[in-house]
């Protein structure tokens, strides 16, 4: 079985590597410089190195703060660079890894593409408002697995492409809000959770939002 995690030193995806590796099927890990979102040459040589015949893909990269651009809480706080770093990095960089890396999954077997999106990328849950950049990039990323879904149909009607929500898990990315009383979950349990929704999708689901446990939370 050929695994592959994207995004392998982040906290999820490292969870996912150690995951994948305890159950005997150790994925390749790829990361920067390797594979850079923002370098769409970077992701082609790589897709070209992990070959054909893939059985499953995980996305793990994201981004949420760093580099002084934290979420926005209101609108006054808009601002084009942070606004274009969310959409390169959450939706951009997915939407490249999707072109290079769906052609390359098993066709004559089930086979799985899946990225780390977030239930904040709902329109329909959105009652609290802020994160614009965040949500609006996740947003996209949605529409854009449910575009590319129905085309990795004809492709192999055994393929799924979904995008996940791993729950608040306790992580770089959500440190600086996870607050005490939100239900944070280790990386390592995040993982093992998401394996066990992944082994368990059908290509009826492909094109979906799932959350951790397996349910789905609409667009
Ligand atoms: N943690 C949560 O509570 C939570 C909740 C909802 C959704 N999510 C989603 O889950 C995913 C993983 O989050 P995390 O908590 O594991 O965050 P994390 O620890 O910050 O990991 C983010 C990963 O993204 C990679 N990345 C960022 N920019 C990149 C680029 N230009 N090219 C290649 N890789 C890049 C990082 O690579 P480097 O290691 O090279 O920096 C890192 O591996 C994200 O999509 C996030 O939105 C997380």
């Amino acid at each position: 079985m050929k695994t592959i995690v994207i995004g392998a030193r982040g906290g999820i995806g490292s969870a996912f590597v150690s995951a994948l590796t305890a159950r005997g099927t150790p994925p390749i890990a790829l990361s920067r410089p390797e594979l850079d979102l923002i370098d769409e040459a970077s992701i082609a040589a790589s897709a070209e190195r992990c070959g054909d015949d893939i059985d499953l893909i995980i996305d793990a990269t994201g981004f949420l703060h760093g580099d002084g651009m934290m979420p926005e809480r209101s609108w006054k706080q808009l601002d084009s660079a942070h606004l274009a770093r969310n959409f390169v990095i959450n939706a951009i960089g997915p939407a490249l890894l999707m072109k290079h890396f769906l052609p390359r999954l098993a066709r004559d077997r089930r086979a799985v593409f899946a990225t780390l999106s977030a239930r904040v990328g709902s329109i329909t849950d959105n009652n609290l408002g802020g994160w614009y950049g965040y949500r609006a990039a996740k947003a996209a990323l949605n529409q854009i697995v449910r575009t590319a879904s129905i085309e990795l149909r004809r492709q192999s009607k055994q393929s799924i492409c979904v995008a996940l929500h791993p729950g608040t898990v306790s992580t770089d990315l959500s440190a600086p809000f996870s607050k005490s009383g939100l239900d944070v979950r280790d990386p390592a349990i995040a993982a093992e959770r998401m394996l066990v929704v992944i082994d368990a999708l059908t290509p009826a689901q492909s094109g979906l939002l799932i959350d951790h446990h397996g349910l789905v939370i609409p667009f």
